[in-house]
């Protein structure tokens, strides 16, 4: 949602401005721009479109050299995405330039106001609106860092603001509330982004900013306060990827890289999650054993992908721990008013961390006083720091914008929560639980073995590529990843795709069964003999109807071959487990139907990676 840069130093700022955003695109990609401060002006540029348009837009007419700049990628929020909306904006007299991610809630007031003051807006953007209250304060004789203290203290809503002043060059000033932003330090350079993929490039040592507060970057240092103006601290931390990460490294896609990375994401997740003695250990879990003997319900909370990783969790957690699960995505939770005390652990799955729905969630189950725990890929992200316990998923910088390596590293983290609950509540004994965890370290095998044969999926992908429809159908953990299949499918290539518990399928959805329709049947093993038959059930029943059936089964059950019209064949796994690598022909399957079609699988029309708005 929205990438934002910042860069004050000795290098020229366009270029490191344009790299950052181009490392931020997958946040948004709706249009770009940059404002450089030279010679006491402002120098800025933007463009409709992807990065690549203003990339055209300043070859053709260069901008002028500067060390003091920021830059935008954006995701259109208010206003349409074209010339006039895009970022930077500047104020009446183009002195102060500005970038935002977020909604400014109470922009149509202040709006209202500055228009009475006899200003002119020329957008439809709210940011706009915080560009010329900036300019005012400026004008008035604030520095810049006062003027974004001064500002902020007006602002509704969720931003991340990011401001130069063209009569100081010194400094780029930056705010954020419930929105991401990050700070780079270098030795005489200091960068500002959305996350620290804007500058890898340039240095490993980041420092998060707390809710509310202020950043000003000089080259000489980094300075933080809250909105009153009070000095406030930043945590600092090193960043443990580097720039090779965040690259294509040979392949079309991001999200083709992050399809074979999988295996390596994988056991990374699982790294050091036991001692010597074989006993499971969640450093990060800062939830005393006593407390989590006292749980009494689990509420896991999340959007999109991550709410599928929540329901294979269901299925894992209530079997070994017996508590009882619920899942509800993060957007509703809040709003059915869910009964929620000391005693609920609320487990938040986020990719990003920054996910503006799953954070009012948690805060909600903060006030709640339940207990919080975060399943999360981003380090010094929002929803781990204000949650009492987190789990990294280890799976490195996820670019494409269809989480694929996130969704398996989080399954695991599920799986690993759900075993130590176990371990801890005595719900299962230690070898049962070595058992599972022996079972876990050979999943990086068994997701090699699918990649290996992804051959059999891009052939099925050429076949389908004119399908206008696409059904999926699971049961038990196949479930999710029958929806997972579709949105996959949905997001990328951009055709009708629906995902069935098969078991529901003869209670309305099998009328959408016509002669030749493809639908993908995630078959159970059989060690799950009575889903395994009745998986089988279903697929007969649709075939008779004359859909072509592309069944994924274990590579040697032989019950189910005569009604797989296609077999796309899955390492012998156990059930609970089984996503973890049934998912994997889903993803390979969409990103080369949309390379087929012609898309942009990494930035698919109209999403973001991180949506950090609600
Ligand atoms: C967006 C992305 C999805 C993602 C969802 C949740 O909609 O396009 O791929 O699954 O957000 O994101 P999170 O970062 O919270 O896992």
């Amino acid at each position: 949602m929205c990438g934002i840069v910042g860069y004050v130093g000795q290098k020229q700022a366009k270029d490191v401005v344009i790299e950052g955003l181009r490392l931020l695109e997958y946040r948004g990609y709706d249009s770009a721009g940059i404002a450089l401060v030279h010679d006491n002006a402002l120098a800025t540029d933007k463009k409709a479109g992807k990065l690549a348009n203003l990339e055209k837009a300043i070859a053709e007419a260069p901008l002028p050299s500067s060390t003091t700049g920021i830059g935008h990628t954006r995701w259109a929020t208010h206003g349409a995405p074209n010339d006039v909306n895009a970022h930077p904006h500047a104020g009446p007299q183009r002195r102060v330039a500005v970038v935002h991610n977020g909604i400014l809630e109470n922009f149509a007031r202040l709006r209202d106001e500055l228009e009475r003051a006899g200003h002119d807006l020329l957008s439809e953007t709210d940011t706009e609106v915080a560009a010329h209250l900036l300019e005012n304060e400026v004008r008035a004789g604030a520095d810049l860092t006062t003027a974004m203290q001064n500002v902020c203290r007006r602002l509704e809503g969720a931003f991340t603001l990011v401001a130069v002043d063209a009569e100081d060059p010194s400094r780029v000033v930056a705010a954020r509330r419930n929105s991401p932003l990050v700070v780079g330090l270098g030795d005489g350079e200091n960068f500002i982004g959305s996350d620290v993929a804007a500058f890898i490039e340039h240095t490993r040592e980041a420092l998060e900013l707390g809710q509310d507060q202020v950043v000003t970057i000089t080259r000489e240092g980094v300075e933080v306060t809250s909105f009153d103006g009070s000095p406030a601290e930043g945590r600092q931390y090193h960043v443990d990827w580097d720039l090779a990460a965040a690259e294509k490294d040979g392949y079309d896609w991001f999200m083709r890289k992050e399809i074979f990375e999988q295996p390596r994401a994988i056991a990374d997740a699982l790294l050091g999650r036991h001692d010597e003695a074989g006993l499971l250990q969640l450093d990060e879990v800062r939830i005393s054993d006593d407390e989590l003997r006292d749980i009494d319900k689990i509420v896991i909370i999340a959007c999109g992908t991550s709410n599928y990783a929540a329901m294979v969790a269901k299925y894992a957690i209530e079997h070994w721990t017996r508590i009882p699960c619920e899942i509800e995505l993060s957007h509703e939770f809040r709003y059915r008013d869910p009964i929620l005390t000391r005693n609920t652990l609320v487990v938040a799955i986020s990719q990003s961390g920054e996910t503006a729905d799953t954070l009012m969630a948690i805060r909600h189950a903060v006030k709640q006083k339940a207990k919080v725990l975060a399943i999360c890929n981003t380090n010094g992200s929002t929803i781990p720091r204000e949650s009492d316990a987190v789990i990294y998923t280890h799976a490195g910088p996820e670019i494409g914008v269809a989480s694929t390596k996130g969704f398996l590293t989080q399954l695991i983290a599920c799986y690993l929560l759900g075993l130590y609950l176990a371990q801890v509540r005595g719900t299962k004994f230690g070898d049962e639980i070595a058992a599972v965890v022996r079972e876990l370290a050979q999943m990086e095998d068994r997701v090699q073995q699918v990649l290996d044969d992804a051959a059999r999926t891009y052939a099925l992908a050429e076949r389908f590529r004119d399908a206008k429809s696409v059904l999926f159908l699971g049961r038990h953990a196949g479930f999710p990843v029958a929806l997972e299949g579709a949105l996959k499918l949905k997001e990328l290539a951009y055709i009708h795709a629906e995902g069935f518990a098969a078991g529901e399928l003869k209670h309305g959805p099998i009328a959408l069964i016509e002669p030749g329709l493809p639908v993908f049947c995630v078959v159970p093993p059989r060690g799950r003999d009575q889903l395994h038959d009745k998986m089988i059930s279903a697929i007969q029943e649709i075939r008779a109807r004359g859909a072509l059936t592309i069944v994924l089964a274990e590579g040697d059950d032989t019950e189910v071959t005569p009604y797989a019209d296609v077999l796309i064949p899955l390492p012998t796994v156990p059930t609970l487990l089984q996503p973890l690598v049934a998912t994997v022909p889903l993803q390979l399957f969409a990103c080369e139907l949309a390379t087929l079609m012609g898309h942009d699988v990494d930035q698919p029309r109209n999403l973001a990676k991180s949506v950090t708005v609600e």
